[in-house]
């Protein structure tokens, strides 16, 4: 899969110098370099930092009136409260000074998952979902994520495309607009459970660790839910790195985050296939050069999955 772009995000010499000063205190050696990696479209630093002692960390931060300080501060609650063995970086910090947010994280040594045929680090992350969902969120999961409304639970996008639909609209959503429509306006009932969900997982939130294998990052949307989420979002995934969607339509169908509620999985990637049909037709958000064309591609990936599940 190609990673997209990544955008205009702040860099560690946008960091205010009380917090710099901050990070060199509690890291125990300054910080001699920062490197931002390809991939996201979020516009806060998000880099790694190499420390005079050698040792590297992660850092996400932004200004405290940045709306991505509330999806930092929740993503280190999230990374705080996960279960042991979970397939996430460990929590190192939560630092404020100077008027911004630093929330520090383990630092991950090695490449995006090649999410394509003819790697294994697919069956890997299919393997890593099965065993995040397969028992209820701990306790202290579920607290951490009690206060952030999911957004999961609204997506839609069928309803307004079906009330205006525009002319560039594949023919086979065309034709099936009002049963789309009606799909995703069951969405919403069915998306509450109590599993973990990551809530965003693509290839450019996953790293594949030389030590740890394929490891989720970037928890900011992390919520409960029922265990179809994460594997429904990935399965277009896996269509645009290459797999055909007939093989993930059969993987869909057997693995167990999924097969156990066919029905919520289709109302869920009717959902998310309509908001992107949807999104993809708005106009670019400022920094974010490649969103609209990865949600056009996305969405066409969505529709061709929903095509299996719809054929009876
Ligand atoms: N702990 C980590 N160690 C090493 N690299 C990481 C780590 N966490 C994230 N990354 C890399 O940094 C990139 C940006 O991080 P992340 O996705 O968390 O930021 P973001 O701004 O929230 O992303 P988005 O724009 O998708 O919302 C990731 O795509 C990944 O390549
Ligand atoms: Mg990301």
């Amino acid at each position: 899969m190609s990673v997209p772009p990544t955008s205009g995000r702040l860099r560690f010499t946008d960091v205010p110098a009380l917090l710099r000063a901050r990070l060199d205190h509690v890291l125990g050696s300054p910080v001699t370099d920062a490197v931002t990696p390809a991939g996201g479209f979020g516009h806060q630093l998000a880099a790694a930092l190499t420390l005079a002692d050698g040792r590297r960390v992660f850092v996400k931060a932004a200004p405290d009136d940045d709306p991505l300080t509330t999806a930092n501060l929740h993503e280190g609650n999230v990374l705080g409260a996960l279960p042991p063995g979970a397939p996430a970086p460990e929590l190192l910090g939560i630092h404020r000074a100077g008027g911004w947010t630093a929330v520090v994280i383990a630092h991950l040594d090695g490449p995006h998952p090649d999410l394509s045929p003819v790697s294994g680090d697919a069956g890997q992350t299919w393997a890593l979902l099965d065993k995040l969902t397969s028992s209820p969120a701990p306790a202290a999961y579920a607290a951490a994520v009690s206060t952030t409304p999911s957004t999961a639970a609204t997506l839609h996008g069928w309803d307004e495309l079906a009330s205006d639909p525009p002319a560039d609209l594949d023919p086979a959503a065309h034709d099936r607009l009002e049963q789309l429509a009606e799909l995703e306006a069951t969405w919403p009932g069915l998306a509450h459970g109590d599993r973990i969900v990551h809530g965003d997982l693509r290839a450019d939130n996953m790293v594949r660790d030389g030590a740890l294998g394929v490891t989720f990052v970037d928890w900011a949307h992390a919520t409960t839910g029922p265990a179809c989420i994460d594997a429904g979002s990935l399965a277009p995934q896996l269509v645009l790195a290459g797999h055909t969607p007939a093989d993930i339509a059969r993987l869909l169908q057997d693995h167990p985050a999924t097969a156990s509620d066919p029905e919520t999985t289709t109302a869920f990637l009717a959902a998310l296939t309509g908001h992107w049909h949807r999104n993809a037709r708005q106009p670019a958000p400022p920094g974010a050069p490649g969103l609209r064309a990865y949600q056009h591609r996305a969405a066409a990936a969505g529709l061709a999955l929903l095509g299996y599940r719809l054929r009876d």
